[in-house]
């Protein structure tokens, strides 16, 4: 172990393969493979077969096979590192630049920077220091510091330089670890008068720093530059004291600094780790797989970490992760958040972060003007981009959910997504429904069904349908009726009718239509108490049938093997909604 993936495929990229097994074995070009006698058992006729296209050796006779790394192995029987060097060698490739080391010597480093941290850990504790000032200032604990090994750096320029040497360390190693500068000839210690934060990897091995300014130096943050035993897309700050809890919970947070972990985790929420600023990779989303799948982004407010979120999630994704957000009200990042409201109030946080496609939703539809019909089809266009990556029945609650704010129907949008085939289906249950809406509808201009018309003529015509339909406003799927609904209800006092003009103050021109619409054509066409119930029980009635069609649309999805409890379920839950049907309880 401890080399970086990227040696290999340099190694692989550099030494063609039918040159390196070339050099020892007579090949012959077959094809377009090349074919010659196998070095690794003994044969007359040629079976070990050589493609250069896949880089990648196959003996037909022994069943020997491999890449180059793997050929050099065993041909002179090396171990990995052995032939990763060999090869090295041969070709002039600069192992160190490509950020590989001999274990050996990345043993001595990992060393170095240990006692780095022991001496930045003894002068943060020993006396007292500004870098203790302002830590136990942010609210750390002792233990809290301690747990994470904190550390300060004093001012002087040659503290940690003297105190390294003067034990035999050499000046070539502090430079490549970034622990010494040099200018001019002179060498000098990089971090002077901040705070030390060691990271260590899970291996226990202190393998770079992050130094904090104290008040207001620039940078803020100095952190330790890529070497052969820091490799930034490989780790994550935390996850050395963390993965346990990460594993139980089944759930890891991930933040972006290093304050941010140390708060969580000095308020008990020990399931976390931070990125470092740095962009999330695959690397760490690998890394992280190894604990749980389930990933709770918690970045900071502003635009940097939103974008970070945005590409961090889709690494995520692709990883095979869960991925939700979590947004905190008002505060720049979760240190803030749960200093000020304690460990609870995260915790519910957490519990309503919201899943991954919903907030890049959320966050679409909040940069798309949905007034204008070009808006809405733009939004329509990149919302379907968004969940064709997701599985059909993941993408199917996100569609009723884009269809009732841009008015395009479900049938239109699964065809987006999806394609024609399914879109078909869903098509011929949409016409129905206009069937039966049809023969309610009494006009034709403005906006909404005619449920949605005639419950705002019932709150006109008497203010008490308002609360009476409270439990009702998923009725309102139209955005104008809904608005308009809205506005009624913050109008409504009891026993006091509603003031039209003063829903008129708060529309937009589009809305106003709709609601003068509403008041000039819409006609009770019965008693008011009778219309009423009549709207309810078919708003009872579509939800049903929406359920039906759901159920039988997850039916058709549904595995009977793999996800027998549900499938008897939903097929149960169908019956009894078919049976109120035939009896015409559902209309
Ligand atoms: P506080 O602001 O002290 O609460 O620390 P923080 O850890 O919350 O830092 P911040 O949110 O500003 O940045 C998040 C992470 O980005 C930090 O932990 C660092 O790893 C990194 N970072 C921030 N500022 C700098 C910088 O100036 N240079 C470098 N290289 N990295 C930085
Ligand atoms: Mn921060």
């Amino acid at each position: 172990m401890g080399y970086s993936g990227n040696i290999v495929e340099e190694i692989k990229s550099r030494c063609n393969i039918v040159d390196v097994i070339g050099r020892t074995v007579s090949l012959k070009k077959m094809g377009i493979n090349h074919k010659g006698l196998c070095p690794f058992h003994n044969e007359k006729t040629p079976s070990f077969i050589v493609s250069e296209e896949r880089q990648h050796f196959t003996c037909y006779g022994c069943g020997a096979t491999g890449d180059v790394i793997e050929f050099v192995q065993r041909y002179h029987n090396l171990d990995f590192f052995g032939a990763v060097e060999r090869l090295a060698g041969e070709y002039g490739i600069d192992l160190e630049k490509s950020g590989y080391a001999g274990e050996g010597k990345k043993e001595r480093l990992y060393e170095i920077n240990r006692e780095a941290a022991a001496y930045f850990y003894k002068v943060f504790t020993e006396n007292k220091n500004p870098g203790r000032d302002y830590m136990e200032k942010r609210g750390f604990t002792t233990s809290t510091l301690r747990k994470f090994g904190i550390g300060y750096a004093d001012p002087e320029w040659h503290s940690l330089y003297e105190y390294l040497t003067a034990k035999g360390v050499e000046k070539e190693h502090l430079l490549a670890l970034g622990l010494i500068s040099e200018s001019k000839g002179k060498l000098y210690d990089k971090y002077r008068n901040r705070v030390m934060f060691p990271i260590i990897n899970t291996r226990g091995k202190v393998i770079g720093f992050g130094g904090r300014a104290i008040g207001d130096d620039t940078p803020k943050y100095l952190n330790s530059q890529e070497s052969s035993v820091f490799l930034k897309k490989n780790n994550l700050y935390g996850l050395n004291l963390t993965r346990q809890e990460i594993n139980k919970e089944d759930c890891a947070i991930l933040v972006e600094g290093y304050i941010d972990v140390m708060s969580l985790y000095h308020h008990g929420v020990r399931n976390v780790a931070a990125s470092l600023g740095t962009a999330l990779t695959e690397n760490q989303a690998a890394m992280l797989k190894r604990y749980t799948s389930n990933i709770v982004l918690s970045y900071d407010a502003d635009s940097a970490g939103q974008a970070a979120t945005l590409r961090g999630m889709d690494i995520l994704y692709n990883a095979g992760c869960k991925v939700r957000v979590l947004h905190q009200e008002e505060c720049k990042d979760p240190d803030e958040y749960i200093k000020k409201n304690g460990k609870e109030a995260f915790l519910d946080l957490v519990k309503v972060a919201k899943p991954f496609a919903e907030y890049k939703l959320d966050l679409l539809r909040d940069n798309s003007n949905i007034s204008t019909t070009e808006g809405r089809v733009n939004y329509l266009k990149a919302a379907a981009k968004i969940l064709k990556a997701l599985s059909p029945i993941e993408a199917d609650a996100y569609v009723r959910k884009i269809a009732a704010e841009t008015r395009i129907s479900e049938g239109a949008i699964r065809q987006e997504i999806f394609g024609r085939q399914n879109a078909d289906v869903i098509e011929r249950e949409q016409q129905q429904k206009t069937f039966t809406e049809k023969k309610l509808q009494s006009v034709a201009k403005g906006h909404g069904t005619p449920i949605e018309r005639n419950l705002i003529k019932l709150m006109l015509v008497k203010s008490d349908y308002v609360p009476k339909l409270e439990p009702y406003v998923d009725a309102f799927k139209d955005p104008d009726c809904f608005h308009i609904y809205q506005i009624i209800r913050n109008l409504y006092l009891p026993d006091e009718e509603i003031d039209t003009r003063r829903i008129f103050d708060s529309l937009l021109e589009e809305e106003a239509i709709t609601l003068k619409d509403i008041m000039e054509n819409v006609q009770l066409a019965d008693k008011d108490s009778h219309v009423f119930e009549d709207c309810i029980d078919r708003i009872k009635g579509s939800a049903k049938n929406r359920r039906m069609n759901e159920i039988i649309e997850m039916l058709s999805v549904l595995d009977e093997e793999k996800d027998g409890t549900a499938v008897v379920a939903l097929t149960k839950e169908l019956q009894e909604l078919q049976r109120e049907k035939n009896r015409g309880e559902i209309i």
